[in-house]
């Protein structure tokens, strides 16, 4: 595996760095919040399919405070799981909270993965997919370093979809900025965190996305008035 180098991230992405680097400290306080404490779970059943996978070699993109990280490696205690992230606040948080952690954590933007071909046996990441400015070269970067018939699972906040959308997206606009501005004094983050939810792909486009990257078997299950979504794709052999 090669080294990890830093990029910097420019235009949109160097926006989206900065807000998580603003809100690391307060956030698993406000996901367990914004998820009714779900998220753990959900994080869970990412890691508990990922590691179907019979493999050394596990990595955790967008790691965050890396939640999905650490439950990967408590499936499969002797491997090597990579938790990485493009923003130092979150890794120092995921770095505090056990720095005993066998998982190495580290720098990555998700577009320029600083890992040779074939490098991993599951990919994992937990909302990414909305916040980066080139979709199609995140996923081909994940489909470059996962080794043939390897998985990638992810969960993904989603625009709600069927009869009850209209209400759901009210819900949020109202919910979640306010939890952002009373508990996170952050109103403009978690306003972004709404529109970057609300402006993003239905779910039967973001599944063609997965396809025309090369994965395939790509199905997703959706949770929480289907605003939250596990997708799994695989690497043809
Ligand atoms: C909403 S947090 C999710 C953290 C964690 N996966 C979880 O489920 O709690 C999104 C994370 O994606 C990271 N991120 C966004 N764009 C990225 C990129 N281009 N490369 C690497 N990480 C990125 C952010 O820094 C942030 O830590």
């Amino acid at each position: 595996m090669s080294q990890p180098q830093h990029s910097t991230p420019v235009g949109h992405d160097a926006e989206v760095q900065g807000t998580f680097d603003r809100i690391a400290a307060g956030y698993d306080t406000m996901n367990r919040l914004m998820t009714l404490n779900r998220h753990a779970a959900w994080c869970a059943d990412v890691a508990r399919r990922a590691t179907t996978v019979q493999g050394s070699d596990y990595l955790d993109l967008a790691t965050g405070t890396g939640v999905i990280a650490r439950s990967v490696q408590a499936r499969r205690p002797g491997s090597h799981v990579v938790g990485a992230d493009f923003s130092e606040g979150m890794l120092d948080v995921a770095r505090r909270q056990d720095p005993e952690s066998p998982i190495t954590w580290e720098f990555a933007d998700a577009h320029e993965l600083p890992y040779g071909d074939e490098s991993f046996d599951a990919i994992t990441h937990g909302y990414l997919m909305r916040n980066v400015s080139d979709l199609d070269k995140v996923l081909g970067e994940q489909y470059r370093v996962l080794k043939p018939g390897g998985l990638v699972v992810a969960l993904e906040s989603s625009p709600p979809t069927g009869p009850l959308a209209p209400f759901v997206r009210i819900g949020m606009q109202a919910v979640i900025p306010t939890l952002g501005k009373v508990v996170a004094k952050d109103p403009e983050a978690y306003h972004y965190l709404t529109d970057s939810t609300l402006g993003f792909l239905p779910p039967k486009q973001l599944k063609d996305r997965f396809e025309r990257a090369g994965f395939t078997d790509v199905v997703y299950t959706p949770h929480f008035l289907r605003t939250n979504v596990i997708w799994q794709a695989r690497k043809p052999r």
